[in-house]
């Protein structure tokens, strides 16, 4: 069944777990998605960005997560709008099926220049009561997500960086975040903690200087009753790394948010944890590998299935380290 991001996000908070809400753009991520939820009995956050919506077309999403969740009865599902950048895309996520919607006032409508505290009150508190009339919940987010070690932010998709930012744009200032609760009355508050989109978030392991867990422990400390959202929290790890330069792919070493970081954030309220990146690596991965080691190959099948297993693979780990596993 389709539940609201309040609902889940409510029941995570009461028996302190976190849910991973992984990106989707094709029906090959929705079935590697929904297997793994099965397998490990987890509740499902899958949010599709403004770019993913336009890629496969609202209608083909609209009905694919009606299709996944008559394919696994037992699941609840959030279909969830991530990185909305004003009221129409959330008003037409909304239309078209989606539980929740994610407001991105930290930015402006191109994404892209960094908004300041009223604008992103404002806009967020007119999606927060529009939403909350048709019973959808709301993500705000307040503080800009870049690097703390060059002081960059980085573009939404990661494509690249959108300029220098201050310490201050780059850390959610726990006093602002509980007036920017109170009011937009927003279910849940994705804040910056020095992570970025996409897979060069550090370039080195982070430490508490570049990853800046603490600040979410003082976030929580104030607004005790707000769920918490990570955001750019793939783990880049290791071994897709290799999987991926294995096979004639050139991803430069990099360095993620590790999970055990995001086990840590999870017992200080974080609630939302969102994962892109690390899913993209695992399918890429397998093209690769199938690529080079059958090169007569050109049934998409053969490519897919794998690469399937591999997301499978990670999203599984995730549940089960989030605490996700045994709540659906
Ligand atoms: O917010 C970033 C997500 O990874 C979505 O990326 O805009 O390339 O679909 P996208
Ligand atoms: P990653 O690029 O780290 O997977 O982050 C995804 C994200 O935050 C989507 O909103
Ligand atoms: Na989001
Ligand atoms: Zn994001």
């Amino acid at each position: 069944a389709l539940i609201t991001l309040r609902q889940l996000l409510d029941h995570a908070a009461e028996n302190d777990y976190g849910v991973p809400a992984f990106n989707i753009n094709n029906m090959e991520q929705g079935l590697a998605i929904m297997k793994a939820a099965a397998a490990c009995d987890a509740p499902v956050i899958m949010q599709a960005s403004r770019g993913a919506r336009s890629y496969a077309g609202d209608i083909m999403l609209r009905h694919m997560i009606q299709a996944l969740s008559e394919m696994y009865p037992d699941i609840p599902i959030c279909m969830h709008q991530d990185h909305g950048n004003n009221e129409a895309t959330c008003l037409s996520a909304i239309r078209h099926g989606f539980t929740s919607v994610m407001m991105d006032g930290s930015l402006h409508e191109d994404m892209k220049t960094p908004a300041d505290f009223d604008y992103n009150v404002d806009i967020t508190e007119r999606v927060s009561r529009m939403a909350h009339w048709v019973g959808a919940s709301v993500e705000g987010e307040l503080g800009v997500l870049g690097s703390l070690e060059t002081g960059e932010a980085a573009e939404e998709d990661g494509s690249g960086a959108v300029g220098k930012l201050s310490m201050d744009q780059l850390l959610t200032d726990p006093d602002e975040a509980v007036d920017f609760v109170k009011k937009t009355k927003v279910d849940a508050l994705a804040i910056a903690c020095g992570t970025s989109h996409g897979a060069y978030k550090f370039s080195s392991k982070p430490t508490g200087e570049t990853l800046a867990m603490s600040q979410i422990a003082a976030i929580h400390a104030k607004l005790p009753d707000t769920h918490l959202v990570m955001h750019g929290s793939s783990s880049v790890p290791q071994y897709l790394q290799d999987l991926i330069n294995k096979y004639g792919g050139e991803m430069p070493q990099t360095y993620g948010v590790p999970v055990e970081e995001i086990e840590k954030g999870i017992k200080m309220g974080v609630r939302k944890v969102n994962i892109d990146t690390d899913n993209r690596m695992a399918l890429t991965g397998q093209f690769r590998k199938v690529a080079m080691e059958d090169p007569t190959q050109f049934d998409p099948r053969k490519f897919l299935i794998p690469a399937m297993e591999e997301m499978e693979k990670l999203v599984k780990d995730r549940f089960e380290r989030f605490g996700t596993a045994g709540h659906a």
